[in-house]
């Protein structure tokens, strides 16, 4: 199966792919898009300065140094203020809107924001409806959905929703709410779908190698793949995807850890440095025995020189 033409994007992940983690995979890997953290709306026009805090590359063009186009992703219930928020962050340079309903956090959802409005497939309706009329006739608007909230019953009226309110692509985290991250993904079911001529849709959960992408692809029964926790544990994995290239070896992410150690000193929360640190390396323990080593070695430490020297030591 040839993935060459594939659409990668790579996922949000509120708290762990911020814009620095974004520069360095994009960098890396040839995605097409990067949808970010989401920023929750409720009931106000927020200012400014919260979509560039979000999304620093609103400042150069909307795009990664390396050219890969950001989209915003707004959470929230309200269609009007979600309307207004999405025509804000167009103007600011986002590259269309991603709405998100599948967010499982008790404090969203208890709002009636993220997965929670997977329960009412009218009501999606007419947030993106709102939101996609609220836009110039170019401006792309995604959706971002799991299976359903406690199982998939609504599954085929919430695609349905998202598509009679003319957005443009869908992603689909193949899992309900109530499933959390537990594996499997079931992508079975979006290959079920009887929408895939009516909308772009893209598949997601549990794509962790190039066998899970081809799996993936057959299953869902589409090229266009999001990769979240995936591209996380193994830092190329969009283009061991897309180009068939090796998966980056060990000394190679160790060159790559220590410009991220640069990157995040740099960064506006350089103070969490050492936490952010070990946050990607859980990820990275996931493919790489020696990230465990290397957790264990640097778990207690603080400090930027010494973290960087046992880096070395491992390598
Ligand atoms: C820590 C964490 C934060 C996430 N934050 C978001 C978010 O802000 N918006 C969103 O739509 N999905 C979010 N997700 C879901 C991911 O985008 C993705 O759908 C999920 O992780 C499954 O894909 P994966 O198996 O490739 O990781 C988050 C997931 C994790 C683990």
């Amino acid at each position: 199966m040839n993935l060459t033409d594939s659409q990668l994007i790579l996922a949000p992940m509120e708290g762990v792919l911020d814009h620095l983690m974004r520069e360095l995979l994009t960098s890396l890997n040839p995605f097409d898009l990067c949808i970010t953290e989401f920023i929750r709306v409720v009931d106000s026009l927020l200012p400014e300065r919260v979509f560039h805090r979000l999304s620093p590359e609103l400042m150069q063009g909307g795009q990664t140094s390396s050219g890969v186009p950001i989209r915003i992703q707004l959470l929230g219930q309200d269609s009007n203020w979600l309307a207004e928020n999405a025509v804000r962050a167009i103007e600011l340079g986002s590259n269309g809107i991603d709405l998100n309903f599948g967010c499982p956090a008790k404090t969203v959802n208890k709002n009636k924001g993220g997965a929670i409005l997977l329960k009412s497939p009218e009501t999606i309706y007419h947030i993106v409806n709102n939101v996609k009329n609220s836009l110039e006739r170019s401006q792309i608007v995604s959706v971002k959905i799991r299976l359903g909230f406690e199982n998939t019953t609504l599954f085929n009226e919430i695609v349905d929703a998202v598509v009679q309110a003319n957005a443009n692509l869908l992603t689909i985290h193949a899992r309900t709410k109530s499933q959390g991250y537990r594996p499997p993904a079931y992508w079975d079911l979006i290959g079920q779908l009887p929408y895939h001529n009516k909308i772009d849709i893209v598949a997601n959960g549990e794509i962790w190698s190039l066998a899970d992408a081809k799996n993936c692809v057959a299953q869902a029964k589409t090229t266009h793949l999001m990769l979240g926790r995936g591209v996380l544990a193994l830092p190329n994995l969009a283009s061991v995807i897309k180009h068939d290239v090796a998966p980056m070896n060990w000394a190679t992410l160790c060159i790559l850890f220590k410009r991220y150690c640069e990157l995040e000193q740099r960064g506006s929360k350089s103070f969490y440095f050492s936490s952010r640190l070990k946050q990607w390396l859980r990820y990275l323990k996931i493919q790489y025995p020696q990230a465990e080593q290397l957790f264990t070695v640097i778990k207690t430490l603080k400090d930027k020189e010494d973290i960087m020297s046992e880096i070395d030591v491992i390598h």
